[in-house]
């Protein structure tokens, strides 16, 4: 009677262990045939009817029909994760004959390409290249160049303060007090660097970007040897028939100032598109080195002289390259800097 109630069971448990498709249902036939409340421990529980003598025999059917199915289970399972492992193989295989994938390679910035260009200009002229701070004090920023406490360009709008004393710098003209303190004349310097302002972003304003500062201090240096300089400068950079203009200007670190324009490169000066009608471009602000700020950094005006100009670097790269929105430069899109 119990052999047979058994012998049910298991044949039940094997067909449903045979039919089932999925690991779920694999699980709920071991749930339903050997669980807590499953029918194989529903037996055991009634052995208390099983007289005595019969229940160790009763007992081993019981466990055999148990081995039986979790055999049954085991072998299922192993199947059914071989066949899932080769369906798997068979849908992910790599197709080593694709093309690959290419790495896009990175451009010089046309900023970068332009200061490159002025740098090998000016050292080919005996320049050095120095570096200033772009955290900087006050003092270097516009004590010492001569622009005094109320000067507009103090202003919190134009300057971004860290504390009373220290900022961002407005300009890299620092870079020649600095220099002017740590070196004895003759110098012969350009500064490239970072500066900073208080501007909205537009086509042509950004709170960042780039000067290259210049100074030459020697005995007997005159206006001549700035006019002659910068000259040759743009002549290399623009072309040799580049043709220089100065305009007298104000800048409180050089007496005299001016700034200085270029034959428009497009047009050769007869006026275009390009330089706005103008025949010429802006390209600079110079001047001969105050001898208030030669004082302040040590150097002794009646011995020496010396002029100093300032650059916008992205102003010659929006020039030499016919770009007409500088937050091109700003912007990192790949297919702008793949132009260049
Ligand atoms: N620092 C000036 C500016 O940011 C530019 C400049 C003008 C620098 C004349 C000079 C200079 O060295 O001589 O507007």
């Amino acid at each position: 009677m119990m052999k047979e109630k058994l012998e049910e069971i298991r044949q039940k448990a094997v067909s449903e262990i045979e039919n089932a498709t999925d690991p779920e249902m694999l699980n709920s036939a071991r749930v339903t045939f050997l669980g807590k409340k499953g029918e194989l421990t529903a037996i055991l529980k009634s052995m208390k009817e099983v007289a005595p003598e019969d229940r160790p025999k009763v007992g081993q059917w019981v466990n055999d029909t148990r081995k039986a199915i979790e055999e049954k289970l085991g072998a299922a399972k192993e199947k059914m994760e071989l066949e899932q492992m080769k369906h798997r193989l068979a849908n992910e295989t790599i197709d080593v004959t694709l093309p690959a994938k290419k790495n896009k390679i990175g451009h010089r910035h046309p900023n970068t390409i332009a200061l490159e260009e002025v740098e090998k200009i000016f050292v080919g002229m005996g320049f050095e290249v120095v570096e200033g701070p772009e955290i900087e004090k006050d003092y270097y920023n516009f004590e010492a160049l001569n622009i005094p406490a109320n000067h507009p360009a103090k202003d919190e709008q134009d300057t971004f303060y860290i504390n009373k004393d220290i900022l961002l710098r407005t300009q890299t003209s620092p870079v020649q007090v600095r220099t002017m303190e740590a070196k004895k004349p003759p110098i012969r310097m350009i500064a490239p660097g970072r500066v900073f302002r208080a501007d909205e972003v537009d086509a042509t304003h950004s709170p960042s970007f780039h000067q290259i500062e210049g100074m030459v201090i020697d005995k007997g240096i005159t206006f001549s040897d700035l006019k002659g300089t910068l000259q040759m400068f743009v002549q290399k950079l623009f072309g040799k028939d580049t043709k220089v203009k100065f305009r007298p200007h104000h800048f409180p670190f050089t007496e005299p100032s001016a700034e200085m324009d270029v034959s428009c490169f497009k047009c050769g000066g007869k006026g275009c598109r390009f330089c706005k009608g103008e025949g010429w471009i802006e390209i600079l602000g110079c001047g001969m080195v105050h001898p208030k700020v030669l004082k302040m950094s040590g150097i002794d005006p009646e011995e020496y002289s010396g002029f100093a100009f300032g650059i916008g670097l992205e102003r010659i790269a929006l020039l030499k390259y016919e770009i007409d929105d500088m937050r091109l430069l700003y912007e990192n899109d790949d297919r702008f800097l793949s132009q260049f």
